[in-house]
């Protein structure tokens, strides 16, 4: 890790991990070898955001949808998540990275539960970077599952969008501000939909396992010079100043 960061206007990144079974059968290996190929590069990009001042990284490493593959490939799946722990945990805790999974867990060994468990307390209070891991993760599921907790406690009464982004699964995250997909699909596949409402996009062909720190970089700077407008028509400093911006507006139309 460095540790003069440089100043960076993106906080959050979310990135799909998408590419690995094309990758391995254009190798004339089996599919679940992308998945090992592409759990290796994990720890370079978790590094590389952080050493680029990106506050959080949410990476989706194991969808609702994925239930319906092969159970040798989900296997697999949950063997690397297991190892990545394990391996991962003391570089983890030194670098300050507060670790934490997003979805529902209930199916995983017990073994890795109770890793996930660990290094989840043990990581709580650190206040670099928010590394998250959606696993058993879908973004209408967390839609839905945020409205019933919130209806439960706010019987009768009509949410708000800022109360109801209170009710998500990791509340601190906030909003995406670049979502980055690997693999050449240019879809969104339930991940982060309350997120990434004002996130920039890049889609790359670069299939998971081949993507690099020096892509990663490359991505944050073209991206980083977009101009975000958030619906207004002049850069904003943030999607906060739009929204008092708009509020403003509104009060003065009113009369
Ligand atoms: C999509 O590729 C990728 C996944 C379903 C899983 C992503 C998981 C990893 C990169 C490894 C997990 C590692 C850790 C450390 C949690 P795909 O199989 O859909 O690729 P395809 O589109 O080529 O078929």
């Amino acid at each position: 890790m460095i540790l003069a960061k440089p100043k960076h206007s993106i906080k959050h990144v979310a990135i799909i991990m998408d590419g690995n079974g094309r990758w391995a059968s254009m190798r004339a290996h089996p599919r679940v070898w992308g998945h090992v190929r592409g759990s290796g590069i994990v720890a370079d990009i978790v590094e590389a955001a952080d050493d680029a001042g990106v506050g959080a990284l949410t990476m989706y490493a194991f969808s609702t949808e994925n239930w319906c593959r092969p159970q040798t490939e989900v296997r697999v799946l949950f063997n690397l998540l297991h190892k990545f722990l394990k391996r991962e945990r003391d570089r983890i805790l030194k670098n300050n990275i507060r670790f934490k999974i997003m979805g529902d867990i209930t199916n995983l060994p017990v073994s890795t539960k109770n890793l996930i468990a660990q290094l989840e307390n043990e990581s709580r209070l650190n206040t670099g970077l928010k590394l998250t891991f959606a696993f058993g993760y879908g973004g209408r599921s967390e839609i839905t599952q945020a409205m019933n907790l919130f209806v439960k406690e706010n019987p009768g009464r009509d949410v708000t969008e800022e109360e109801l982004a209170k009710y998500l699964m990791i509340p601190d995250l906030g909003d995406v501000d670049l979502l980055i997909r690997t693999g050449g699909d240019h879809r969104i596949s339930n991940f982060l939909l309350w997120q990434i409402a004002y996130a920039e996009l890049y889609f790359t062909d670069t299939k998971w396992p081949d993507f690099s720190v020096v892509e990663f970089d490359e991505i944050l700077d073209i991206v980083s010079k977009r101009e975000r407008r958030f619906g207004a028509i002049t850069s904003a400093p943030d999607l906060k100043s739009n929204i008092e911006q708009a509020r403003t507006n509104k009060s003065l139309l009113r009369g």
